[in-house]
């Protein structure tokens, strides 16, 4: 079965054996699996060990297959045991570079390495043919082995074949909408990032993170592909060789990162990919309050009125947030003048900062091509030479919301210049809008202009960009908020390969160039948008921070994009894009929310609440209103020509809205600490269930729980109508967060009735000392003057843990931040604080669960209080007692029987 080589790198016969439907025809390669395993895979000469690693040369084995080009005779490998717990394993052509992932996009951990012997995992080799495997050190279990399937590495195509346990758990790979937890039979992942509408299963979205956990009962293990251009990892069951997970990718290298993870604690495997990826960056404290959006919101007027109607319904609005609406023409930092004047935007944003709200608005990447108008956003970009450039020199034009535009080039030398000016001037507090956080979008970057798009300006008539608007303007002088009760509240390639190459990625908007940048355009560093093109939103991303950061130097900013690269965490928060109002999508926010911020590290994210497109329905926005108060990021946003969707529009959405804004308000310290721990060590502030429970197997495929921070086991209503949900609870001590009456969970399924459309079920995981705010407010301003209350839920051994984490919530440098421990154990709770930051508020009480009995006395400080502060409930089993002590320094309050 294997043919001649072909030096010449004409097409070898075992081609014929391969069907590749032509890009162009915008069907993806496939391949007989026979074919590449019929490749010949490489032999490793010259090995080098040493105690830290390993080097060698890789020479092609035998007669070339040449898939999908000439493979490459040579290839140099790298092994270096970086950490206890890292493997990095690179494999490069040995005579010519080729491109890698940019330092400057994805900085790589400091140069670092241990000896092989103190690793908690192995790197194991065969020479001939060359296969290699990652064992773990304690257990000799492989995770990752290449035994079965040659690697096969050609200029535009990587193929590398790891076997695969039986019914594996592996869980990332995104962005995607399919389960959290990985269909492992026959399912195609593919990264390219695609502006897609409706968030279709099974096809390529925004994002890309070419990252996997693998979960058994014996450990969890970590793999990241760093890589950026175009693959499809395949998962697959059937297959000779037994199950594997297959990568094939259509450039750059194979650089791996291997992370040991460990044998008890799942989250083990997050920090470590996190020393990668990068840490998250801090939010601001009111970036955890509610936001409200939508597309669509006709003028000035309308955005002023949401806010005056959310004020009036009792609902804490926290940022108040405008699309595109508000571009003259959808042209990028403009207001339309008579929509969105500036002197009254100007007044809806100083409104806003009366009342401690926020004000955010949306920034896309394409500015629209107007050389001879005076628009300064094109001028200025042009004069810098910042564009996106064609082949012959061009400017490179596509169609988005205004018109033909231009792009930015994210590596060109002047970008940040460029952007930062733009935004100092349009965003400037003085003269401009003074937004508090930035709304990215449109970053794959997105192109309406269908392919060969050889002419932008017809399509931009033909596709109506930009629409008119349908409404008349509203009266200038309109009065606004007068109704509103206070809230007070080098690369050069042949055209060709860069824009089809051999071998077609499964990507879903067609050829690679589709409704998006062309491939072929490279950028003013040399490298080209094929290569880095899943680098585009990240890179915007970074810009745009730095940009808000230069506005309020030294304050911590929002900014949420659409598109990320592995990394982008480090920089932004993302929402999960187009989502829509189906029961469907409902469910999955909780899967693609999950993999952002239990894997990829971004754990600011969270769905467009209700539903972006299609009209939502007064059930689902009512139960998409408290889950969406368990995102990181809770934001109601939906489609122009869908109805309206506030919170406020009836009655059982307002009332959800507020039980549970109200729960989510009095976590908000205990959800910004985890954060802070992220930040910190990039431990996750959300849990898929397995995380908490990695032995019992029952977990491994929950799709509908998860863990909010450490200890909130949150579990949502799943259908259309239904007022009961089958839960899982886990063999452990559980207390439900409404009653607090302790439940025994006992490792099956139990189902929860009469769970009220307002409502939502939340228990609380025994052994957590949760601190909560003792009740919410409209503001998260005032929520910071709001005392706090320690509520401790025992677990089986009557001990509890839990801390609380208090800064300014604004600036990236603390002057002092105050630090408070909570151990709880045989009756007493014992507080510790590392004051830095004085709070102004107390502990107002603590609040023990499941006490058998009421105390003979309770101790604070070792003084006995007062009968009269201390209340018991035989029924809840929940002893309260009033304290009220301030936050300068540790305390203990002991029970005594
Ligand atoms: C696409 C985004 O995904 C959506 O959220 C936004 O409303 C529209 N662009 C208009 O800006």
């Amino acid at each position: 079965m294997r043919g001649p080589a072909s030096p010449s790198g004409k097409i070898s016969f075992l081609k014929t054996l391969v069907v590749v439907a032509l890009a162009q025809s915008a069907v993806a390669a496939v391949v007989d699996p026979a074919v590449l395993d019929a490749c010949p895979g490489y032999s490793a000469t010259n090995v080098t060990t040493s105690r830290n690693g390993l080097t060698a040369q890789l020479v092609l084995r035998g007669p070339a297959c040449n898939v999908f080009g000439n493979d490459t005779e040579r290839l140099s490998l790298s092994v270096v045991y970086e950490t206890r717990n890292r493997i990095h394993l690179k494999i490069t052509d040995a005579s010519q570079a080729r491109y890698e992932v940019p330092e400057s996009v994805f900085p790589r951990p400091q140069a670092q390495s241990v000896p092989s012997r103190s690793s908690n995992i192995q790197f194991n080799y065969t020479a001939s043919p060359f296969s290699f495997s990652i064992y773990r050190t304690s257990t000799r279990e492989v995770l990752f082995s290449t035994s079965s399937h040659p690697i096969i590495f050609e200029p535009q195509y990587l193929r590398v074949k790891t076997r695969l346990p039986a019914n594996a758990n592996v869980y990332g790979l995104g962005e995607h909408t399919n389960p959290f937890h990985l269909p492992t039979d026959n399912t195609t992942l593919t990264l390219w990032s695609r502006d897609a509408y409706g968030i279709p299963t099974s096809t390529n979205l925004y994002g890309n993170h070419p990252v996997y956990f693998e979960h058994r009962t014996t450990g969890t293990h970590g793999v990241l592909l760093l890589n950026s251009n175009g693959m499809d990892v395949k998962l697959s069951s059937g297959e000779p060789g037994g199950p594997a997970l297959e990568y094939n990718v259509i450039g750059g290298v194979l650089d791996f990162y291997f992370f040991a993870g460990s044998e008890n604690d799942p989250t083990q495997v997050a920090r470590q990919y996190a020393e990668v990826a990068g840490l998250p960056a801090e939010v601001p404290y009111w970036g955890f309050g509610f936001h409200q959006c939508r597309f669509g919101y006709k003028d000035f007027v309308d955005v002023a009125s949401v806010v005056s109607r959310y004020a009036a319904a009792g609902i804490p609005l926290e940022t108040m947030w405008t699309d595109i609406d508000y571009m003259d023409r959808r042209r990028i930092f403009t207001l339309d003048p008579d929509y969105f004047p500036l002197p009254r935007m100007r007044e809806i944003v100083q409104y806003l900062h009366n009342h401690d709200q926020k004000y955010i608005v949306m920034t896309d990447p394409a500015v629209p091509y107007l050389p001879d108008e005076g628009y300064t956003p094109y001028d200025h970009g042009k004069e810098l030479d910042i564009w996106l450039k064609a082949a012959n020199g061009s400017e490179s034009l596509g169609v988005v919301w205004p018109g033909v535009t231009v792009f930015p080039d994210w590596f060109h030398p002047n970008i940040q210049q460029y952007w930062t000016d733009e935004f100092l001037s349009f965003y400037s507090p003085e003269t401009g809008i003074d937004i508090d956080g930035v709304w990215i979008d449109m970053n794959e970057p997105a192109n309406f202009c269908n392919l060969p798009c050889d002419n932008p300006f017809e399509q931009a008539i033909e596709q109506n960009m930009p629409p008119p608007r349908t409404t008349l303007p509203p009266d200038p002088n309109a009065p606004i908020f007068v109704n509103a009760t206070s809230s007070s509240s080098s690369e050069l390639k042949k055209r060709e390969d860069l824009l089809n190459p051999p071998y077609a990625i499964n990507n879903a908007a067609g050829p690679i160039s589709s409704k998006t940048a062309f491939t072929d355009i490279i950028h003013a560093n040399g490298l080209s948008e094929y290569n880095t093109h899943n680098l585009y939103g990240t890179m915007m991303s970074v810009a745009t921070r730095d940009a808000m950061l230069a506005r309020r130097p030294g304050k911590r900013t929002l900014v949420i994009t659409r598109s990320t690269f592995a990394g982008a965490g480090a920089h932004v928060g993302k929402w999960l894009g187009d989502n829509l109002s189906l029961w469907d999508h409902y469910r999955f926010s909780i899967a693609g929310m999950l993999a952002f911020a239990s894997i990829y590290q971004v754990p600011m994210v969270g769905s467009d609440i209700c539903g972006f497109g299609g009209d939502t329905t007064e059930n689902i926005c009512a139960r998409w209103a408290s889950l969406g108060a368990f995102y990181p990021f809770m934001r109601n946003h939906n489609q122009d020509n869908a109805i309206s969707q506030e919170f406020y529009l009836w009655p059982s959405v307002e009332q959800a809205a507020k039980n549970a804004i109200d729960i989510r308000y009095r976590l908000l310290d205990y959800i910004y600490t985890a954060f802070h721990q992220a930040h910190i060590d990039g431990t996750p502030i959300l849990h898929p269930v397995w995380f908490k429970y990695p032995k019992d197997a029952n977990t491994f495929a929950i799709e509908h729980q998860f863990f909010y921070g450490d200890s909130i086991l949150v579990s949502p209503v799943t259908d259309e109508g239904a007022t009961s949900v089958s839960i899982y609870l886990p063999r452990d001590i559980f207390y439900d967060f409404t009653t607090l009456a302790p439940i025994q969970g006992t490792g099956s399924s139990v189902t929860l009735t009469d769970v009220d459309f307002t409502k939502i079920p939340v228990h609380i995981k025994g052994g957590a000392v949760l601190p909560l705010r003792v009740s919410s407010a409209m503001t998260t301003k005032l929520l910071r003057q709001t005392d706090f209350e320690f509520v401790i839920a025992p677990d089986a051994r009557g001990t509890a843990s839990g801390s609380l984490y208090i800064d300014d919530g604004e600036n990236l440098v603390q002057r002092g931040t105050t630090e408070v421990g909570m151990t709880f154990r045989g009756g007493r709770l014992t507080v510790s604080v590392r004051f830095g930051y004085a709070t102004g508020v107390k502990v107002a009480r603590v609040r023990f669960l499941g006490v058998a009995r009421s105390p003979r006395r309770v101790l604070v400080d070792g003084r006995a209080v007062e009968r009269s502060a201390v209340v018991y409930d035989q029924g809840t089993k929940v002893l309260d007692v009033t304290i009220g002590v301030p936050f300068k320094k540790g305390f203990s309050v002991e029970l005594q029987n």
